[in-house]
């Protein structure tokens, strides 16, 4: 079982906690937040301060810490987790230059691990789509994105496709409509025939059971700073090379 710390208790850590604690294979021991704020669980929270968070650790011992607060609580306790060697799955969407490489520092003696898309099917999604790329360089790449009427900007995550398959974000089709939590589509045309690679989330507890596949594959990890491709392509090369048998490792 792995024990973590949540921090963040917000619209996406509220989701995430519940996908933790009805998970058996982990324990979410407390939660951090920016107020001391009770929330509607009987887990333990705290008020995340740099002077005391390591004794905060010292008396709530954890194995990892999953982030969905800010971009800028990581400088609050990323000296604890590497004085008490934990893992950090950190979902936070938009990072400044400086703190990612903070983060990737913290890499040298602990196990981090950065995707602002944490969902696993978008990952796979795109892991998909760069391979189609690859063996057929020759077919059209079209990117639909949707979501709800009052989201401005085009899609951090379209974005983030456009530019792994060497797509210009002018190219993405953007639609405002209703409620669509979002959607993400890659169609590649080719002269006979069409495929289209698509993703819905429909409720942020898929923001959770991303978290927690991350959590599992890297505590398979030596101590580095990943990317969440990163770690699923490596559980896929080992998937292969293990001639598709499901490891216990991932089940
Ligand atoms: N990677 C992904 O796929 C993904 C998906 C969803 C969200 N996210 C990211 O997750 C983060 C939270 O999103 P949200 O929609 O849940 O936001 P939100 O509703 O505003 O909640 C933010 C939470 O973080 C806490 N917080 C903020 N700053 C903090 C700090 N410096 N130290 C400790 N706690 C702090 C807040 O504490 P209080 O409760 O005390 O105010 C609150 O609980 C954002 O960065 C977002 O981009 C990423």
């Amino acid at each position: 079982m792995i024990r973590v710390g949540l921090v963040g208790y917000g619209k996406a850590g509220k989701a995430v906690a519940d996908v933790l604690v009805q998970d058996e294979r982990f324990e979410l021991c407390w939660i951090a937040r920016r107020s001391n704020k009770p929330t509607a669980t009987e887990i333990p929270v705290t008020r995340l301060d740099k002077t005391t968070f390591s004794d905060w650790l010292a008396q709530h011992p954890v194995d990892a810490v999953v982030d969905f607060s800010d971009s800028e609580a990581v400088l609050e306790y990323g000296e604890a987790l590497r004085k008490h060697k934990l893992m950090l799955v950190s979902a936070i969407s938009c990072y400044p230059p400086s703190t990612l490489s903070y983060m990737q520092t913290l890499g040298e003696d602990i196990r981090v691990m950065n995707s602002p898309n944490i969902t696993l099917g978008i990952n796979f999604l795109m892991l998909a789509a760069r391979l189609l790329r690859r063996i057929a360089p020759f077919a059209d790449v079209g990117i639909v994105e949707q979501h709800f009427r009052d989201k401005s900007e085009v899609s951090g995550t379209a974005k983030r496709i456009a530019e792994t398959l060497s797509v210009d974000e002018d190219e993405i089709t953007s639609l405002r409509l209703g409620g669509i939590i979002g959607h993400h589509e890659v169609i590649f045309g080719f002269p006979h025939q069409t495929v289209r690679l698509i993703h819905d989330s429909i409720r942020r507890e898929a923001f959770g059971t991303g978290a927690a596949f991350a959590l599992t594959l890297l505590a398979t990890r030596s101590t580095g700073f990943y990317t969440y491709e990163e770690l699923l392509l490596d559980m896929l090369r080992r998937e292969l090379q293990n001639d598709g048998e499901v490891s216990a490792a991932y089940a």
